[in-house]
């Protein structure tokens, strides 16, 4: 079980797309951002089966609260295959990913929770993002039929400096 970088395409399978078939709006935003190396797709692999996902953004310009290309990179769409959760297998794959936005130079890294998810917020604690940036009506990385980010519940922005 390692931790790695994948493609567009193999996103896409993961989501449960066909070959030749039409991602929806979001999918499409995600593959796009990943073909232009705006965004990085970050899974465990095991066997040469995904069993996780965390998804990194350089720059968000519609907020740059979330990543600004240079300084702050975002993170979103973090998950771990149901049966293998709470093996530490998420915090390796985390672990993973922030050292290697340091390593290109990023200083500080956001991440999205909502309020009432409990075990997601603690656990985002522990591994360091401890401080708030604000709370979040929109969802950058969740488009809408016309490709504009779409509103969300209230969820809050946490921010871990690298
Ligand atoms: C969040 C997630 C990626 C963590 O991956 P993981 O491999 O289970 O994480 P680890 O084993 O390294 O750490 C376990 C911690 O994850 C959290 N967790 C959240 N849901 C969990 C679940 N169903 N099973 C086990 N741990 C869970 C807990 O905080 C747990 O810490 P605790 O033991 O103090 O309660 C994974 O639980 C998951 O995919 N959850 C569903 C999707 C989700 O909510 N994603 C985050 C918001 S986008």
């Amino acid at each position: 079980m390692f931790a790695r970088k994948a493609s567009g395409e193999e996103m896409l399978r993961l989501w449960g797309y066909r070959d030749g078939e039409e991602p929806s709006p979001t999918a499409r935003f995600f593959r796009d951002n990943i073909a232009s190396g705006n965004a990085d797709f970050w899974t465990m692999d095991h066997n040469g089966e995904l069993i996780g996902e965390l998804y990194t953004f350089r720059d968000i310009p519609e907020d740059r609260d979330f990543a600004d290309g240079k300084t702050t990179a975002y993170l979103c769409a973090f998950r771990i295959r149901e049966d293998f959760r709470g093996q530490g297998l998420g915090t390796r794959l985390m672990e993973t990913v922030l050292a290697s936005l340091k390593t290109e130079g990023f200083r500080r890294a956001t991440i999205g929770v909502g309020p009432e998810e409990e075990q997601n917020v603690r656990l985002y604690r522990r591994m360091g993002f401890t401080g708030k940036v604000k709370d979040c009506y929109m969802d950058p990385c969740a488009m809408d039929e016309y490709m504009r980010p779409r509103a969300d519940d209230c969820y809050w922005l946490l921010a871990k400096d690298l």
